[in-house]
């Protein structure tokens, strides 16, 4: 049977990619965290929830977290994966690319330098297509990340996350799922490095029906008052390997130190998604120290995209 534009569209309605942060509504969000808690806890109960299922990953960037999280994901819940290593698109077209692995893989995940890229595989791809991180958004990390702050705090609402350094790929997808779950959030960059303003905007009116409120801010002493977490990532992210040294200098007033930590609580965690650079963004002290999270997040990378596979592909 010939497929038409209408079954088409009908198939591709009936698969959820997280192409973005906001691929997830509220509710799926808030069950995706309830259900990451539930594998965490029980990790055994799952061990066969997902055989059969195979996960295709293509990395255009380096990884150490997120491939081999996805990798042992799968396997312990009883599938399993192959990657592919390097550019996506030189030898054959995105779309080419998606309509081959659908129909090998039940789910692909891809970590690129666009995010048209990722766009581009979720239209042409039936499977779901989930971003391992692209130039504008990393949900996954955003998604262990508000698991590792509701584990600590016990709830984001009316918590408040301070993030210093970048408006990055990171940044964003921090700032949409804090403001969707009602955690206040401030971000203080340098001119010029500020998160997207649509982004922001996009945060901004999460926090109108959950009460966040994000703010931008050139200050990390304003930003990390009253702050629950105080949260950082590289100065120069993969792809901008150029700009390293001219970034190390512009970013040098928002490393996360001992004198930053001091103007928090004292009970302000210290967050990174990893990998960092000690004694740029954050000083070995501060990683190291007893508010320091970053293995836990690291940790709950695994149960955070287990629930994610549980949810796409059960
Ligand atoms: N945090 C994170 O995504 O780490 P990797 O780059 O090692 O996957
Ligand atoms: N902002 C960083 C995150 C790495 C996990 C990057 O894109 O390189």
């Amino acid at each position: 049977m010939t497929a038409t534009v209408s079954n088409l569209a009908l198939r591709k309605a009936q698969t959820r990619d997280l192409r973005t942060d906001l691929d997830l509504t509220r509710d799926e969000l808030s069950y995706l965290l309830d259900l990451t808690a539930q594998v965490k806890a029980a990790p055994s109960r799952y061990y066969n929830a997902l055989s059969n299922r195979y996960l295709t990953l293509l990395f255009e960037k380096p990884s150490l977290r997120t491939r081999l999280t996805f990798e042992l994901a799968i396997k312990q819940l009883g599938g399993d994966a192959v990657a592919v290593i390097g550019p996506i698109g030189n030898r054959e077209p995105v779309k080419d690319i998606a309509r081959n692995l659908d129909r090998w893989s039940n789910a692909l995940v891809a970590r690129v330098y666009s995010q048209d890229t990722i766009e581009q595989l979720a239209h042409w791809s039936k499977a779901p297509v989930i971003n391992a991180l692209s130039d504008t958004h990393h949900p996954c990390q955003a998604l262990a990340d508000v698991f590792t702050l509701g584990e600590k705090l016990g709830t984001l609402e009316g918590r408040k996350v301070a993030f210093i350094g970048d408006g990055n790929n990171v940044a964003h997808s921090l700032m949409l799922c804090c403001a969707r779950l009602g955690a206040n959030f401030a971000i203080a960059c340098p001119a010029g490095y500020e998160p997207k303003e649509s982004i922001v905007e996009q945060a901004r009116a999460f926090g109108a029906s959950t009460g966040a409120i994000v703010e931008v801010t050139r200050d990390p002493y304003a930003a990390v008052v009253a702050a629950d977490a105080v949260y950082t990532d590289v100065w120069a992210s993969m792809g901008q390997e150029a700009e390293a040294e001219e970034r190390s200098v512009i970013f040098e007033p928002y490393q996360v130190n001992e004198k930053l930590m001091a103007a928090g609580p004292p009970h302000m965690m210290f967050m990174h998604c990893l990998p960092a650079k000690a004694g740029q963004e954050v000083t070995e002290a501060v990683a190291e120290g007893g508010n320091s999270v970053i293995f836990d997040q690291a940790e709950n990378r695994l149960h955070a995209q287990k629930a994610l596979l549980l949810m796409m592909l059960d």
